[in-house]
């Protein structure tokens, strides 16, 4: 087997282990995929200052999110689906988080439910929520969340209406999968999913199932969010749920300077500036060219925490340096877990843990509150 070094490494073996329709979920951006390409490639462009004989013993990585103690500033992010890359694939990722002491985030439309994920864990873990039209079912979801122990809220506001992703299309995504000859195939050509999930009842969107009213075809993504998420939900539906939580509350999905004044004001705790992945507007520009801007108006009000197109620990530097508080990992966590299960998030933690380290280090630096962007060469900004 070869080694693994880096999360590509993890990438290769989930895509040779889950099922197509899975992984291509994870893998792909709406349409032409231009801004999921460019989450990634605008990164490369951001050159680090090396720095040389500077005494770099005695570092440390540690910071905080939310007030919360972390090992390193890198969540894992709500992901829908997780548990049909990997079986109980939630809980196995959060399991990892809390081992690895950082937040792991549950989305509305996880497979293994939040009471489940409470249940099979010790720490607390964060609950991202999507608004829909059945504002009794989303009290519920926010009560819900918070008897299970929830310590943050995440609202995603980028996804009222879904980006069309082709490669769903094509392959008849659908959670559990269809019993059609193609999605059979693909789930019989990936034995070692098929034993694993064989071994758990798991398989459905366990939030939802037995909780919502009159739900129609709630298997695939797409149709479910046509019928059931509120296209009209505002900056004023932000207070009621605010005040529902009564918790940490955290805006996903800001890429606008001018939205990220409005979500200052909401008296939320933070925000994320997010593309939603590159799975949303296509077209749209990247995060990492946006988050400049947005620490510029609004980064003296509010902790700005940042996600899209993070690969590696070089990533996670380079937007602390451009002001983001802390990050989030989506596919690159993903990646490990369809690759191997709970040990394979363990191991992308741990690779992008290391590379944040040695990449501080080599830019002659101890601590990420003395990165800035001092660190970057602004000719090439
Ligand atoms: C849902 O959050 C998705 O991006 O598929």
């Amino acid at each position: 087997m070869t080694a693994i070094c880096e999360i590509r490494d993890l990438q290769n073996l989930a895509r040779a282990r889950v099922p197509r329709m899975f992984y291509e979920y994870a893998d792909s951006g709406s349409w032409t995929e231009s801004t999921y390409r460019e989450n990634e490639s605008d990164f490369a462009k951001i050159k680090l200052r090396q720095r040389v004989a500077v005494d770099i013993t005695e570092r440390s990585v540690k910071s905080k999110m939310l007030g919360q103690e972390v090992s390193m500033p890198v969540a894992l992010a709500p992901v829908g689906l997780t548990g049909m890359q990997h079986a109980d694939g939630e809980i196995k990722a959060a399991r990892a988080a809390e081992n690895f002491g950082v937040p792991f985030t549950l989305s509305t439309m996880s497979i293994c439910s939040i009471e489940d994920v409470a249940a099979n864990t010790s720490k607390p873990f964060w609950f991202q929520l999507y608004v829909m039209r059945d504002r009794d079912f989303i009290g519920r979801l926010i009560d819900r969340a918070r008897d299970a122990g929830c310590s943050a809220l995440m609202l995603t506001l980028d996804l009222q209406i879904l980006g069309q992703r082709h490669k769903d299309i094509r392959n008849g995504l659908s959670a559990p999968p269809r019993l059609t000859l193609g999605s059979v195939m693909q789930v019989l050509s990936r034995p070692r999913w098929c034993l694993n999930m064989l071994s758990t009842r798991r398989h459905s969107f366990g939030n939802i199932v037995g909780h919502a009213k009159g739900v129609g075809d709630l298997s695939s993504l797409s149709s479910w969010t046509a019928e059931q998420f509120d296209p009209k939900l505002s900056w004023d539906d932000i207070e009621w749920i605010r005040q529902r939580w009564g918790g940490k509350l955290i805006l996903k999905g800001i890429l606008d300077p001018e939205d990220a004044k409005m979500a200052a004001k909401t008296g939320a705790d933070a925000i994320i500036v997010s593309n939603h992945g590159g799975r949303q507007l296509d077209g749209a520009r990247s995060s990492i060219s946006a988050l400049p801007e947005i620490i510029e108006t609004v980064g003296n009000d509010i902790e700005v925490h940042f996600d899209g197109g993070i690969r590696s620990g070089q990533d996670v530097l380079k937007a602390i340096c451009l002001g983001a508080k802390s990050t989030y990992i989506g596919r690159a966590y993903i990646y490990g877990l369809g690759a191997n299960g709970e040990a394979g998030v363990r191991e992308a933690l741990n690779i992008i843990h290391t590379e944040l380290d040695t990449t501080m280090a080599l830019c002659g630096e101890r601590l990420l509150s003395n990165l800035g962007r001092h660190n970057l060469v602004e000719s090439a900004l």
